[in-house]
């Protein structure tokens, strides 16, 4: 996947009074900023990943352990730092897009939000932000920004989206160990939920004014079948994780131990259920019928999923 260019270089540590500036106006609109103080420390437990009762984890030591932990939480904050970026493009896009000056002043606010996102989840921890490193998922969200046309970002970021980290970020304030962690995704949470609210009905007027063409819908259901795999293969990052700290080579059997013992496919198919149920408020039956007809959002089997994980992790 090519690198969607919203995605910006770090300024210089040496643009020292631009910095200060960004710093001031934030402290302006509210921020409390902390030095950075927590590093290595997983924020979230085996119950979080669903690892406790795997006899492959079982079997490695507290150390290793504790390294797929911190790994997996670094992974985490990672994501959702780059779809802050991401985010904060979006409501760029959607200012200039805007068609009153009430939906423009309601963009500026999403944009000050998003920036504050990216800044809160900054500060939490040190984590990769080399843009080289971006993960899959935050890239396809940048590309759908920058290439998606009005129906489908409506429909693919704000509606699908910011609907699914509501669910997400909710699960991860609830399970973080760490107070300051779950306070943050507490208050990302408060703004998504309007974000997302304001999907639903700029994507609802634009259906009752302008409907769905037949390419718009076959760009959304490309958009939606690219996500959807994402979600289909979720449990890969524990996996990885716990792979590479294996003696030796993995075995596909072992792999798919590791996804039958932590329940991976039924996890998968509660996701997927969550993301019908946000789809199915909005899009029009016969969208929905296709969708279903074409199994966009059916889960992998068990064994499906072992392949599919096998061949980038084996
Ligand atoms: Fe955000
Ligand atoms: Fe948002």
């Amino acid at each position: 996947m090519k690198l969607p260019n919203l995605f910006l270089e770090n300024l210089a540590r040496d643009n020292k009074e631009f910095l200060n500036l960004l710093d001031l106006t934030a402290k302006v609109h509210g921020e409390n900023r902390q030095p950075v103080g927590k590093t290595d420390q997983a924020f979230w437990n085996e119950d979080f990943f669903h690892l406790r009762d795997s006899s492959i984890w079982k079997s490695l030591t507290d150390e290793k352990k504790k390294q797929v932990l911190v790994k997996l939480s670094q992974k985490i904050l990672q994501e959702a730092y780059f779809i802050e970026c991401a985010g904060m493009a979006y409501a760029g896009k959607m200012n200039l897009a805007a068609k009153s000056k009430e939906e423009r002043a309601f963009f500026c606010f999403v944009g000050e939000e998003e920036a504050k996102h990216l800044r809160l989840i900054e500060s939490l921890t040190n984590f990769n932000t080399t843009l080289s490193d971006i993960p899959s998922f935050a890239l396809l969200i940048g590309e759908i920004i920058q290439e998606a046309s009005k129906p489908s970002h409506l429909l693919m970021i704000q509606i699908l989206l910011e609907g699914w980290g509501l669910h997400y970020y909710k699960s991860l304030a609830k399970a973080s160990m760490d107070e300051d962690v779950a306070n943050a995704f507490k208050s990302i949470l408060k703004d998504e939920i309007r974000h997302h609210s304001a999907g639903v009905l700029l994507f609802s007027s634009h259906k009752t004014h302008l409907g769905l063409t037949s390419v718009e819908v076959a760009e959304f259901m490309d958009y939606l079948e690219r996500v959807a795999f994402m979600v289909k293969i979720g449990p890969y990052g524990s996996c990885e994780e716990i792979f590479k700290q294996l003696e030796g080579h993995g075995t596909p059997e072992q792999l798919e131990t590791l996804l039958t013992e932590t329940e991976a496919v039924r996890k998968t198919s509660d996701k997927l259920e969550i993301l019908e149920q946000l789809l199915c408020k909005s899009l029009p039956d016969e969208v929905m019928k296709s969708i279903r007809e074409k199994g966009i959002l059916k889960p992998l089997n068990l064994k499906e999923m072992t392949q599919v994980l096998a061949q980038s992790i084996l």
